[in-house]
């Protein structure tokens, strides 16, 4: 109920205060605070998204949260702890950086939080998240979708990225118009929120083959959407956060602005990885899945576009895939 939402919201956001005044004040926090150093976060990034450290105790919320009176109920279904066999009550998150998530106007409504440990050395899982509440629904929420609206707006598109850092980095970078699904595949219900503020899309999935496939699956969901879709693709596997820090902010915002590519574009770029185009069997096999997409794309112009373009890649007469692609076309009604 309502009471209670409220209730939770204010719990959100006091905790909240709390991790970022660990972080940022504490000793305890220092090795955070290291981490996000070594990861070039900056003091005005830590304070925009209100990042914070949740310590390795397990009864800092517990205690903090002491004095404000709820049933146990209450306190369970909050999110923020967990129960273990002997009825005890104990902070959820422990040891990890804390990422804020909010809701559409900005209330903090769920928590993800990474450990500290890099990639290779994460036995458990890298972010922990938040667990359903009556505040939080993941499916139809997006990481820094009510901080980047208005710059949303502005641009006149949003960028969807597959991480926090990526956007956290990305804003860095001056991109503003950033949001994350966390983790999940992308759903109907962030498209229809987002379709309230934009008509654009720009995928900026990692560039490693997850990411690729991710991209994949999200322009299938994209597909007779009100949305104009491209595509960028970040080059040598890694994914925008990493790109940031090895090229910097102008090559990305260059990136992000000029290799934009359409979905068919993204898919013939996507296919032609897969196959070995020095071989003469695997460059027709090529040819003919790439048409598929060529041929499903409704507008001449764009099919003209990338007949001549794979003409020109393969060394073969735009005639004869011209005469190619109607016949797969008819072939096709
Ligand atoms: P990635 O593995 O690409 O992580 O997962 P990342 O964003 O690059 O994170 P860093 O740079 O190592 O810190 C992409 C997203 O998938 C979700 C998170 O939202 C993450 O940002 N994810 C990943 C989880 O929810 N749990 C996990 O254990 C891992
Ligand atoms: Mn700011
Ligand atoms: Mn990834
Ligand atoms: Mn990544
Ligand atoms: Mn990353």
């Amino acid at each position: 109920n309502n009471s209670q939402a409220t209730q939770l919201k204010n719990d959100y956001q006091t905790v909240t205060e709390l991790y970022n005044h660990i972080l940022l004040k504490t000793v305890v926090g220092e090795k955070a605070l290291k981490y996000l150093q070594k990861r070039h976060v900056s003091a005005e990034t830590i304070a925009h998204f209100q990042i914070g450290y949740a310590p390795a105790a397990n009864d800092t919320v517990v205690q903090f949260l002491q004095t404000s009176n709820r049933s146990g109920q209450e306190i369970i279904s909050s999110g923020l702890f967990a129960e273990n066999d002997q009825g005890e009550i104990f902070d959820r998150f422990r040891d990890r950086l804390m990422f804020p998530v909010t809701d559409q106007s900005g209330n903090v409504v769920a928590f993800s939080g990474r450990v500290l440990q890099t990639d290779d050395q994460v036995a458990m899982a890298k972010y922990l998240n938040s667990p359903e509440t009556p505040i939080f629904n993941k499916s139809k929420t997006l990481f820094n979708l009510a901080a980047a609206k208005k710059d949303i707006r502005q641009q006149g598109e949003v960028i969807l990225f597959e991480g926090f850092m990526d956007v956290i980095s990305a804003y860095q970078a001056g991109v503003l118009n950033g949001v994350a699904s966390m983790g999940t595949s992308l759903t109907d219900e962030q498209l229809y929120l987002l379709n309230r503020i934009t008509q654009r899309i720009v995928i900026c999935y990692d560039g490693d083959q997850p990411g690729i496939k991710a991209a994949q699956r999200a322009l299938k969901l994209l597909k007779n959407k009100n949305f104009e879709v491209a595509i960028v693709v970040i080059p040598d596997g890694q994914d925008p956060d990493e790109f940031i820090k090895a090229q910097g902010s102008a090559a990305f915002v260059k990136l992000v602005r000029q290799k934009t590519l359409s979905p068919t574009a993204f898919m013939i770029e996507y296919l032609s990885r897969q196959f070995d185009l020095t071989n003469d069997a695997a460059k027709v096999d090529f040819l003919n899945s790439a048409l598929e997409y060529i041929g499903a794309n409704d507008s001449p112009v764009e099919q003209e576009l990338y007949v001549k373009q794979l003409a020109q890649r393969l060394n073969i007469s735009v005639t004869a895939i011209q005469q190619e692609l109607q016949d797969k076309v008819r072939s096709q009604k």
